[in-house]
């Protein structure tokens, strides 16, 4: 008792960010304060869940230009309120002229920086076309009310915070080498300055006023492709004009008494997080106790065997056949974690990916909505890079995406995020290249228990994991949860990732003696979780990640 009261003296303000935001009956979670406002007036005028989400995302486009986006790509997992689940892919496609070994020399190496800072980079954006087509489907307000607070946003414009100006800071040079030095970022902006960002207004007025073929087909497609080709991309009218979401069934799996609903490919959240789940299913993580050394192995132990599937076997599934339902097998599952002992490691080297038949073939940013009729929508949205390719386009203002770095540009190359993969995410024209974002939804006794999502590239998966466990598991709150210290592993490299400086010695010099590698040099943060839970009394409890400006709003 004595020494609680000693840390809320020491730390008042750790102690009170424990607890999120609680509200009545509605609420939205996003990377930043306008975006959220922004949504929630939406639905206090009565909108729904999906009204909000088209507003919350063109708010963030102008807000958080880092991720938030009208030109990038993304997923959104929905749970009405009468328990329909859905989930709805707009992820970027690999435009038409995309070949296999665009990224490779004539000695088949890899040309660094062409599938992260170039035109050649760019896929063909799916924001604009989600946007219609969740109204299209479910939306309830006109799509001009959905439009108009962004607008109006962008031209108030946004007030310069201090992780953003970290952030501007950090990538100006980057911005200004590849978008020129007439560029609206080629300035250093200060903690409090207001940027606005008119060309941006101008463009969803264009798009609210005449609809979805402005981006895809009308002067604004126009305007892109001449930019996008101007600058030595190859994305064309015809990219453009073939683009379309798809609604696609959600991985579902079950937690013990919790259903879980994710994304399915080309995203592989949903099945790795399902294979990680239910491999550490049988163990009693809650005698191993929180972050403890038992703890962090078996969960390493799981992702390193469900990442080496996740890399040989996953892609897009309109191009290659997944053994989903194997995947996720728990005789399968069971066979993985036959070889895991606590004494040990099990090195990479000597896992690869499952025996299973197969016939052939802090830049991302994540919402979650839940509306006063009941329903709920996880949305993950990126441009891939921090802003993307970092081409900025001055005329229609915005940043255009990179996420043609998601496909594999060799096999046994990583990536950006160290992710490597095989010939089911090799680059072809119109593919969709294999993501890591993991918007979910959990159910408990047939009830909306939580949402969530996340940033962080490879890191998602584990982070979104670990958020469910530690209020499933550990009986933690919303924010509570989303407050604590995250570690993660991929298969390869083969070392346990923690974010630095936040777990105790103790832990780390265990998992060394055992033979594990630990670095807690490779990321500042691990995820960026934004999070709504459904406490028993019905009332909705925030999770926003105090690791970056992110923001709950509620009523
Ligand atoms: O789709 C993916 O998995 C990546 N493009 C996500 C990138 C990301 O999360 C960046 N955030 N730090």
């Amino acid at each position: 008792m004595r020494l609680h009261w000693l840390v809320f003296l020491l730390f008042p303000t750790l102690l009170l960010s424990q607890n999120g935001l609680i509200a009545d009956k509605a609420m939205v979670v996003s990377a930043r304060e306008e975006a959220s406002q922004i949504g929630v007036a939406i639905l206090k005028k009565g909108g729904n869940a999906f009204d909000a989400m088209i507003a919350t995302q063109l708010a963030l486009a102008v807000a958080y230009p880092y991720a938030g986006n009208i030109s990038g790509g993304g997923f959104l997992v929905f749970r009405k309120a009468n328990g329909e689940t859905g989930t709805l892919d707009f992820r970027e496609k690999a435009p038409l002229k995309a070949t296999k070994n665009m990224y490779l020399d004539k000695n088949g190496n890899v040309i660094p920086n062409l599938s992260t800072d170039s035109a050649l980079s760019v896929g063909v954006p799916g924001s604009v076309a989600a946007i219609f087509e969740v109204h299209r489907k479910y939306g309830s307000l006109p799509l001009k009310d959905l439009f108009q607070p962004a607008i109006d946003l962008a031209k108030r414009g946004i007030v310069v915070t201090e992780k953003e100006k970290a952030k501007l800071d950090e990538y100006k040079a980057d911005i200004v080498k590849i978008s020129g030095k007439k560029t609206l970022y080629n300035k250093t902006f200060n903690v409090g300055d207001t940027i606005k960002y008119l060309a941006l207004a101008n463009t969803l007025e264009q798009i609210v006023k005449q609809g979805e073929k402005e981006f895809y087909s009308g002067k604004t497609a126009k305007k892109l492709v001449e930019f996008i080709q101007s600058k030595g991309g190859i994305i064309s009218k015809k990219d453009l004009k073939q683009y379309k979401t798809v609604w696609r069934k959600p991985i579902t799996f079950q937690y013990k008494d919790l259903n879980v609903f994710s994304m399915a490919p080309p995203s592989s959240g949903g099945i790795t997080l399902g294979q990680i789940m239910k491999m550490i299913e049988p163990y009693p993580l809650n005698n191993y106790g929180h972050n403890t050394t038992q703890y962090i192995q078996l969960i390493t132990e799981a992702e390193r065997r469900a990442y080496a599937d996740r890399n040989y076997f996953l892609g897009d599934p309109d191009f290659v056949k997944i053994p989903q339902q194997k995947l996720l097998n728990d005789d399968y599952l069971k066979q993985r974690m036959a070889s895991f002992s606590f004494d040990k490691p099990t090195p990479s080297s000597e896992i690869s990916h499952g025996d299973t038949q197969i016939v052939e073939s802090d830049e991302t940013t994540h919402f979650s909505i839940v509306d006063s009729f009941g329903n709920a929508v996880a949305v993950t949205t990126t441009l891939n890079g921090a802003y993307g390719s970092k081409i900025y386009c001055d005329e229609l203002g915005f940043f255009l995406n990179n996420q043609m770095d998601d496909f594999v540009s060799k096999p046994g190359i990583p990536n950006y995020y160290g992710l490597l993969g095989e010939e089911a995410n090799s680059i072809a024209p119109q593919k969709r290249m294999l993501s890591s974002m993991t918007p979910t939804i959990v159910e408990r006794n047939g009830k909306l228990l939580m949402l969530l999502g996340s940033p962080g590239g490879s890191t998602i998966i584990t982070s979104v994991l670990q958020t469910i466990l530690n209020v499933y598991e550990f009986k933690m709150g919303m924010q509570e949860a989303v407050n604590q210290h995250r570690f993660h592993h991929q298969y390869l490299p083969d070392e346990i990732m923690l974010e630095p400086n936040k777990f105790s010695k103790e832990v780390i010099n265990q998992l060394t003696d055992k033979g594990y590698h630990t670095n807690e040099k490779f990321a500042p943060v691990i995820g960026k979780i934004d999070a709504i839970l459904v406490l028993p009394n019905g009332k909705l409890e925030a999770g926003a990640d105090g690791r970056g400006d992110d923001k709950a709003v509620g009523f």
